[in-house]
């Protein structure tokens, strides 16, 4: 529905269209469907007994300081305990270097909002996360996309990329990647690569965005250092947040940058809010603090371990020859490729028919390619749930190849133009 004071608008917002991915997830809100479409957590796995315990605590401990204003960086506590956890993992840094935000979306907001004027480029993978470039495109951003492999973004393609848009006079300003269990592609670039990619991010100038809402979600392979690690002279921006590891309602992230682009986001995001929800960051401080963070990471990756297992043993069983997919060693994504014949955004309401749903990979490619590819989630599903909607995707592929072999078009898909379903 057109609003009557849509003439009042701002450029910007006239040009902001609720994305493809809210208005398909809407239809999984019907129970009978199963929906390995929305990057969500299992909330079985939410720890209610100990935020219970920690909010009365704080409640009658800290004397309503936990429900006051606090300062636009964060909570000092939260900001300590988050400096320590990422010193453990490489890093080197102190609190000072620490933003807290509402979600790392609101730190992609923030970024886009502090880098990019209208026409302004962003380097991105092909595919890559939808709300990402929902915030770059938010500011009038160009997006331009380089190809992933199984191990990620691919350098020679990056550096082929960059030069050819020099030739033509353009000088991207953003490099954003998802280095660990890539959204969605489930891919996680090897520590050769990353080096190899800082090198040419320093080359061109650009400032990096280590996005890493999956790195703690590790269930096979090695670990592999984070790129912040490897930073030597402050262009990457890290986003940790924690959504995927202890419950994305609290709307808790950080932001890790050098000193002086740190303060330049924190006035920016002092525009924007104020302060980051306190209440949420006392809890989350305690979380950590207690030890119990590190415990409930266990605890989560032994189930989504199970559960990326299942699937994938579901999808060997059930998925027709014609199907390839990653086999991610962490993260919540397996991506699938299908042939070049099906488009999975008209296979879509064939999938609802036999009650699953799935998000269609063209939604993310920056230029709406991919359009064979799928996302599917395992984590959110219960294990019964997995092995059904498996078999029933896998019914609704065969039947799409059929269709396909005796020439008959498949349904158009038509999306209802309200609703807005999260697209993480
Ligand atoms: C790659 C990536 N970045 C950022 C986000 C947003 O996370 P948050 O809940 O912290 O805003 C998500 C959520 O799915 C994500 O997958």
């Amino acid at each position: 529905m057109v609003s009557k004071f849509s003439h009042l608008y701002s450029r910007n917002a006239r040009e902001m269209k609720a994305s493809e991915i809210r208005e398909l997830l809407k239809l999984t809100e019907n129970h009978e469907i199963i929906s390995f479409a929305g990057g969500l957590p299992d909330p079985q796995a939410f720890p209610v007994d100990k935020v219970k315990e920690i909010v009365n605590r704080l409640l009658d401990e800290k004397n309503g300081q936990i429900l006051q204003y606090g300062t636009t960086e964060g909570v000092t506590e939260l900001r300590k305990a988050i400096a320590e956890r990422m010193n453990k993992r490489g890093m080197n840094i102190t609190h000072k270097n620490v933003l807290i935000t509402a979600g790392s979306q609101q730190a992609l907001d923030l970024i886009s909002k502090t880098f990019l004027d209208p026409g302004d480029m962003v380097i991105v993978g092909a595919p890559t996360y939808l709300g990402g470039t929902n915030a770059f495109k938010s500011y009038n951003a160009v997006m331009e996309g380089v190809p992933l492999d199984e191990d990620g973004m691919d350098p020679d393609l990056l550096a082929a990329k960059l030069h050819l848009l020099q030739m033509h006079g353009n000088h991207p300003e953003i490099l954003y990647l998802i280095p660990n269990f890539q959204n969605p592609a489930g891919v996680t670039i090897t520590e050769e690569r990353r080096r190899e990619i800082l090198e040419i991010a320093r080359e061109y100038d650009m400032i990096v965005i280590e996005d890493s809402p999956y790195s703690d979600l590790r269930y096979s392979g090695e670990q592999v250092p984070s790129m912040k690690s490897m930073d030597t002279d402050g262009r990457v921006i890290y986003l940790g947040t924690f959504s995927k590891i202890l419950a994305p309602g609290f709307r808790v992230a950080w932001c890790i940058a050098e000193k002086d682009l740190l303060n330049k986001l924190t006035i920016v995001k002092q525009a924007a809010d104020l302060c980051t929800n306190t209440f949420g960051q006392y809890i989350a401080s305690e979380y950590v603090t207690r030890g119990y963070l590190d415990e409930h990471v266990e605890v989560i990756k032994t189930l989504y371990m199970n559960k990326r297992d299942l699937m994938l043993a579901a999808m060997e069983k059930h998925f027709p020859a014609e199907a390839k997919w990653t086999k991610p060693d962490g993260g919540m994504f397996i991506w699938v490729t299908l042939p070049d014949y099906i488009d999975t955004k008209e296979m879509f309401p064939r999938a609802i028919e036999n009650n699953v749903a799935y998000v269609n990979g063209a939604a993310f490619f920056a230029d709406h390619s991919g359009k064979n590819t799928m996302r599917l989630n395992f984590t959110f599903a219960t294990p019964e749930q997995i092995d059904e909607g498996i078999q029933r995707l896998a019914e609704t592929i065969k039947q799409e190849i059929i269709d396909f072999k005796d020439e008959k078009p498949s349904k158009k898909f038509m999306p209802d133009e309200e609703g807005l379903v999260l697209g993480v």
